[in-house]
């Protein structure tokens, strides 16, 4: 690795246009955002953030062993134990732990953090990611995870994403759990089947067996208990609700999911494209537990959520071109060639950008054909020019009409130009 090389599996985000297709554009991820905002607002969640460096402990007791094997984690200078945030669910069960009382229920948070995991680096998976986290907390019945699992689809629909690109699969540790308990009456082993589980699609089918095998439980009796997809009746309540919204067919019962994670209680999901060829675009589930875990007892509180991650979504998104155009935008640009004309340039910039315009400028003093040539990479609506003190061409880049007005009259003329411009019309 060369000095100035970015770590594996982090991302620079460029300004469009950007230099090389393999580089992240800002804008993908600003528009994810947006969308993202956009949808969960409208089912009433609201926004938080935490720290981006927690103690180590938080996720060494609660988040599982493989998320604590991938944790970013050092000594800081006060010789505490802290790591780099690996995901959100901790960090909120403890902001919840010490101040749900000042909330009513359920409450409905919702954050973007940006996560970090030591990964081994493949297609969908970094070093570090943002996710969007959707919770509900305070709420136990069935309902609540109806509703979580139809705002996931809504975010993704919003996206232009559609029933063919897309299911929620949609499983319970419940039903895992009361197959788990007619097998096999020591329970301390129950988090170590959920894993064998967990992996029994990445895994060799005779390696899974023989695990499955050293608990008395029958790999074959697994196959069939995940291809019967029963409904449980909670999942079932689930379904029903989906179904009177119109979402139905965006979910299907599929106890090949129980998620990794070490928290979950009940009902579980992940999302995944329709053709398999992607990791998980979201996962979540009940955790009705975590919260009383982290509080110490003090606070016992159902809970559920989901997090969405930004890499897969995006992939997704760019193959099959739902992701916004490059296409930057300024409403003028003010050419400066002689630096006699400096102060009234910078004025003009001024005022313009007092009245709420983007306005941009070179500076220093260049040729005008550079300057064309930055308005236009730029996306500017207007290119200005002094033609003589006091009086400006004021000229539209994309019809070619262009006027020449005294300086107190730029702004009306950019408004009457910029109403005619043919895609704001
Ligand atoms: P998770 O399944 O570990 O769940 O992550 C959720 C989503 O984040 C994944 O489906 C994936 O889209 C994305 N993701 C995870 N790791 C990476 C990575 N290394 N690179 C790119 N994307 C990644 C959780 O984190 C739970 N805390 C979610 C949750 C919230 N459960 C309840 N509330």
């Amino acid at each position: 690795m060369k000095r100035h090389d970015r770590l594996p599996g982090f991302r620079d985000f460029f300004p469009d246009p950007v230099p090389h297709p393999d580089l992240a554009r800002m804008a993908e991820r600003l528009h994810l955002f947006s969308s993202w905002r956009k949808v969960v607002t409208r089912y009433g969640f609201r926004e938080y953030d935490g720290p981006p460096l927690e103690t180590l402990e938080l996720y060494k007791a609660k988040s599982g062993a493989e998320i604590v094997h991938q944790l970013y984690h050092f000594e800081d200078k006060g010789s505490r134990e802290v790591a780099l945030r690996a995901e959100m669910t901790p960090t909120l069960a403890r902001m919840i732990a010490a101040h749900a009382r000042n909330y009513k229920k359920p409450i409905k948070w919702f954050s973007i953090p940006q996560l970090f995991r030591y990964e081994r680096q493949q297609k969908g998976r970094l070093r570090e990611h943002f996710q969007l986290n959707a919770d509900i907390l305070g709420e136990g019945d069935p309902t609540a995870d109806a509703e979580l699992i139809a705002l996931c689809i809504d975010v993704l629909r919003a996206l232009g994403l559609t029933q063919e690109d897309f299911v929620i699969r949609l499983s319970s540790r419940h039903a895992w759990e009361s197959f788990f308990k007619q097998r096999q009456k020591d329970t301390t082993k129950e988090y170590l089947f959920y894993q064998i589980i967990d992996k029994l699609e990445r895994e060799l089918p005779e390696n899974s067996a023989q695990k499955l095998a050293e608990m008395g439980i029958d790999y074959e009796e697994v196959r069939a208990f995940i291809e019967q997809a029963e409904p449980t009746e909670e999942l079932q309540e689930i379904i029903d609700q989906l179904q009177a919204r119109g979402l139905k067919d965006f979910v299907r019962v599929d106890y090949g999911v129980i998620r990794g994670l070490a928290y979950y209680t009940g009902v579980v999901f992940e999302a995944f494209d329709r053709q398999g060829t992607h990791r998980a675009i979201a996962g979540g589930g009940r955790y009705n537990h975590l919260i009383e875990l982290i509080s110490g007892g003090k606070v016992d509180m159902p809970a559920l959520g989901f997090g969405m991650g930004d890499v897969v979504l995006g992939d997704m998104l760019r193959e099959k071109n739902l992701l916004p155009p490059a296409k930057p935008s300024i409403d003028a640009f003010v050419q400066y060639t002689d630096p006699d004309q400096r102060m009234e340039v910078i004025s003009l910039v001024h005022q313009l950008r007092e009245s709420g315009r983007r306005v941009e400028w070179g500076l220093s003093p260049s040729g005008a054909n550079r300057q064309w040539k930055a308005a236009a990479e730029m996306g500017a609506t207007c290119f200005l020019s002094l033609v003589q003190e006091g009086l400006w061409e004021v000229k539209h880049l994309q019809t070619k009409e262009s006027h020449q007005v005294a300086s107190e009259h730029v702004s009306v003329t950019l408004d009457r130009l910029e109403k005619d411009t043919p895609s704001k019309a």
